[in-house]
């Protein structure tokens, strides 16, 4: 008997990154084994704004209605607030996670998902359990301890925590998605920019009916800016919503130059009742944990057969909510990848893609990331709470009836402003763009933003891009373009007149041995464009042609019907496949 077993991927981790990796592969068919150092899944409610490309992924894994019902529902999550303390006064609120009107229109013109608060510790029971039913074998206590690889596969060394023995797992390719304390990371080697512990803080989860002082402005996140808030951490004290309106968690910061506190159930309690302005409710505290701030992101993601995503590959602050959304789009750039290498249907070059593509999201993110938590010093400045306030200021000078009112009044508006590049950076969730070895370049610049590019989404069938998302029809179903590619293939998309492409799609398919979907969007085709908003969206003529990944990405663009379209297909696909 061997102490050791086999597998196609092992994956380290089933936090959002391995969770997520796991559930996609399962999907595609592909063997997988996750494996997690703790008995569950997360067990504080870390991440939880659900931004709409990842419920788009859930959408494709056929399990949006899961996040949903589990989720705290958009409507509830974008009345945000900054306060002396909850009780106490308030300051000014912004309309976050695109809930102001215009914003909306924004947000509901560019998805046919709308974002929503999902905590960690409800999403990845979510994420492993749809795995585990699609095939993947979850192992729980149990810690990645070393690997090897040679040009076959990785040889991870593993310890079951429950009864000590260790073992080893083989494995064709392994995914370190383990956090952002990574040993997989550390042992391959890869090379990291930035820094870690900028800042501690601590979270403190505890259960207490709030309701009074928040159903008038549902909201996630209640900011409280109280001298000595501003110490340490996101910026400033964090009221935030975990279960509405009677669970939650505070975030504090402490000096990460001093030695983490010991956060015991009196100070908890005490950080609490003052953020809340109310020292007589009933606090039931369910834990406290302290972490710090980091700004690091790797500068390559890959070492041969080893490829680490999640905060594993970029480790920042809370603020935009990136963390585990970016760990789960990580996952699903990943798996196609690895899905069409194991099948024999791409060559392993495909994979070199992966860090082309989410290396350079890594480093926006990160940067993104830290630059909005450090953008809360102009509220705090607005408010004369910093030294290079004007003298004078405070809180209460901005109800003055003086120039200098008026001037801070100004100040304050525009610096809650700012934060629409925390709350409301719809580019930056939704518009990412790959320039890659697996995305043919159809020789055109890439389209300029008309609007800021960090705050709205731009739509654009560029190779690179996500497919622009709109409602077609088929038959008496209403469908999203999103609807119509993905779920593990390639789609081939084209108008009347292009009939051609789809004979060639199908030629491809089969001297390639890869499936490969293709549509006809048109008045009396399977699909059509009743609303006409297609016809404005997708940047080419009738007769031409998209490729779309199964990431939804756009790997092929044809503004015309070549005379051998068999010939430009099959050029397109194997220089994408690396074939
Ligand atoms: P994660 O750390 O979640 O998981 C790592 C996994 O690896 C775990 O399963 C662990 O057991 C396992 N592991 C580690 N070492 C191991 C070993 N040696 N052997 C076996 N297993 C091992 N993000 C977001 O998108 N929206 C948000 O709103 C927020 N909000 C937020 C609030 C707060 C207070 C914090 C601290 C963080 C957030 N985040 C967030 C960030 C988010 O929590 C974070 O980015 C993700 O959890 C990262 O997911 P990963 O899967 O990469 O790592």
């Amino acid at each position: 008997m061997t102490d050791s077993f086999e597998t196609d991927v092992l994956i380290v981790g089933s936090g959002p990154a391995g969770g997520a990796a796991s559930l996609f592969l399962s999907s595609y068919g592909v063997d997988n084994v996750v494996l997690t150092r703790y008995r569950w899944t997360a067990n504080t409610p870390r991440a939880h704004i659900t931004n709409q490309r990842t419920v788009e992924l859930m959408r494709d894994m056929g399990i949006e209605d899961q996040i949903t019902d589990k989720g705290t529902e958009h409507a509830l999550m974008g009345q945000t607030a900054f306060c002396t303390s909850l009780a106490g006064e308030e300051i000014g609120r912004i309309r976050t996670w695109g809930t102001h009107p215009r914003r909306l229109a924004d947000y509901t013109e560019a998805s046919p998902t709308l974002p929503c608060d999902l905590p960690q510790t409800l999403f990845e029971p979510i994420l492993v359990s749809t795995a585990a039913t699609r095939g993947a074998r979850v192992r729980f206590d149990t810690e990645y301890l070393s690997l090897e690889q040679d040009a076959d596969g990785v040889t991870a060394h593993v310890r079951d925590r429950l009864s000590g023995s260790e073992y080893d797992i083989r494995a064709k390719y392994l995914i370190g998605a383990d956090g952002g304390r990574s040993k997989v990371a550390q042992d391959i080697g890869l090379p990291m920019a930035g820094q870690m512990d900028v800042e501690g803080s601590m979270n403190i989860v505890f259960e207490a009916d709030l309701s009074k002082y928040v159903a008038h402005r549902p909201s996630v996140l209640y900011w409280v800016l109280q001298p000595g808030a501003q110490i340490g951490g996101i910026g400033a004290g964090l009221i935030r919503m975990v279960r509405p309106w009677n669970e939650w968690l505070v975030v504090w910061g402490y000096d990460i130059n001093q030695p983490p506190p010991v956060v015991d159930e009196a100070m908890a309690t005490e950080i609490v009742h003052n953020l809340v302005g109310d020292d007589t409710i009933d606090v039931k505290l369910k834990g406290t944990s302290v972490w710090s701030v980091n700004h690091m992101y790797a500068e390559q993601a890959s070492v041969g057969r080893v490829f680490c995503m999640g905060d594993a590959i970029h480790r920042h602050p809370p603020s935009n909510g990136l963390g585990s959304n970016t760990s789960i789009q990580d996952a699903y750039n990943l798996a196609w990848k690895l899905s069409l290498v194991l099948k024999g249907q791409a060559s392993p070059a495909l994979l070199s893609s992966y860090d082309e593509e989410r290396v350079p999201i890594a480093r926006q993110i990160v940067e993104r990331a830290n630059k909005s938590r450090t953008q809360f010093g102009q509220i705090f400045r607005a408010l004369g709470m910093t030294p290079d306030a004007p003298a004078g200021r405070t809180i209460d000078s901005r109800k003055d009836d003086t120039p200098e009112g008026v001037a801070q009044r100004n100040e304050l508006r525009e610096a809650i402003e700012l934060k629409d590049y925390e709350f409301n950076a719809h580019g930056v969730e939704l518009g990412q763009r790959y320039a890659s070895s697996a995305v043919v370049p159809d020789g055109t610049p890439e389209p300029a933003y008309e609007r800021d590019a960090e705050l709205y989404y731009h739509p654009t069938t560029w190779p690179g891009a996500r497919i622009p998302h709109c409602w077609l029809t088929r038959g008496s179903e209403t469908v999203s373009t999103l609807d119509v590619v993905g779920k593990g293939r390639f789609t081939v998309l084209t108008g009347i007149g292009g009939e051609s492409w789809v004979k060639a799609a199908q030629a491809v398919s089969e001297s390639l041995g890869l499936p490969i979907e293709a549509a006809v969007i048109g008045p009396g085709r399977e699909l059509d464009d009743l609303y006409g908003d297609w016809a404005r969206l997708r940047e080419i003529p009738d007769n031409g042609c998209l490729v779309v990944r199964p990431d939804a990405h756009i790997a092929f663009r044809s503004s015309e019907l070549p005379e051998d379209p068999t010939a430009a297909l099959h050029e397109a696909f194997a220089a994408v496949l690396g074939r």
